[in-house]
């Protein structure tokens, strides 16, 4: 008899995962990594204990009264704005996340993001391809200074740090950061980081990198009268989830030159792109890759597959979201 519990792997992952977890559970899985409507994947969820999701899976009150087994939802993400934690809790299901494993990896791409945004490295890269490039000329793709310039950082967690460290330790930026709580004076010597208000954040940035998590109340956070406040010659630059920026107000901006240039990650409704923003040139746009790296995208597969373990199998996860489901067990 099979006594393995079952569980559902809801994304294609690496080989290796689906064989760790089959060491311990029952595993159904979407090598093929196709794309599931919502009734399938509940269909799916039937007799499942865990599901390690992503964030494209949303985990809430209808799912959860549809898949009454579910006892874990392991996120392959640090965000976790898929989750509805509070109906998740009430139902006594636990979430995971998978934190401290792309730190370094999702900052890299920030800073990336920046520098193909302020020098206009796309852009550029368009133009050659195309065929448009005859001549050198003293103003061509002239973009914004990295170095010595003013880095805003709206979110100091540890990405947000990472970031403040490669821009004042590598480029010698003056960096200002706006947080919910500020951090400790030692971690804000370390990153070289002085806490200002979001409006001289705004005001102050020649980059600005938003790095916060998604949530109601961060919501548009940045929409027509943040990007009003901003520099005309500044760069924003989105890592953090859609939704955060109002992209239809960032693409007039854009378009008005309000401001000078985007870098964006994530967008509202992802993976569907607002025409507007595919339409403006001064918009570097990638497809939500902050953390893929092969090494991370490992590590996070890893942990996720883990906090399964961990949990259904030794009722110890690693990285729990709402550890109060465990308290009541
Ligand atoms: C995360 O981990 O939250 C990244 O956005 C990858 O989805």
């Amino acid at each position: 008899m099979n006594t393995k519990p079952s569980i559902l792997v809801a994304r294609a992952v690496f080989p290796e995962t689906i064989a760790f977890l089959q060491q311990h559970f029952d595993v159904a899985h979407n090598q093929a990594d196709e794309i599931w409507s919502r009734p399938d994947l509940i269909a799916r969820l039937q007799g499942k204990a865990g599901v390690l999701a992503t964030g494209s899976e949303r985990i809430d009150a209808e799912l959860l009264a549809a898949c009454p087994d579910l006892k874990l939802a392991a996120n392959m993400a640090v965000g976790f704005n898929n989750f509805d934690l509070a109906a998740m809790t009430a139902r006594g299901v636990l979430g995971t996340n998978t934190p401290d494993v792309l730190t370094e990896t999702t900052a890299d791409f920030g800073f990336a993001l920046l520098m193909a945004t302020a020098r206009r490295i796309t852009e550029s890269e368009h133009f050659l391809r195309a065929g448009q490039w005859n001549k050198w000329a003293i103003d061509m793709f002239a973009g914004a200074e990295v170095h010595g310039s003013t880095l805003g950082i709206l979110g100091m967690g540890r990405i947000g740090q990472g970031i403040a460290r490669r821009g004042a330790h590598g480029f010698g930026m003056n960096v200002v950061y706006h947080n919910r709580s500020r951090l400790t004076p030692a971690l804000e010597a370390e990153c070289k980081a002085r806490y200002v208000a979001k409006d001289e954040l705004l005001q102050t940035a020649d980059h600005l990198v938003l790095v916060l998590p998604y949530s109601a109340q961060s919501h548009h956070a940045i929409g027509a009268a943040e990007l009003a406040r901003m520099k005309p010659t500044a760069t924003l630059v989105n890592i953090a989830r859609g939704g955060i920026v109002d992209d239809v107000a960032l693409a007039k901006a854009l378009r008005d030159k309000r401001i000078a240039a985007a870098g964006l990650d994530v967008y509202e409704g992802e993976p569907k792109v607002h025409p507007d923003l595919l339409a403006c040139s001064n918009v570097v746009l990638t497809p939500h890759i902050a953390s893929a790296t092969v090494p991370t995208r490992r590590a996070m597969a890893q942990l996720a597959a883990d906090n399964l373990v961990g949990f259904l199998v030794n009722g110890q996860p690693l990285t729990p979201l709402n550890p109060e489901v465990l308290k009541k067990k």
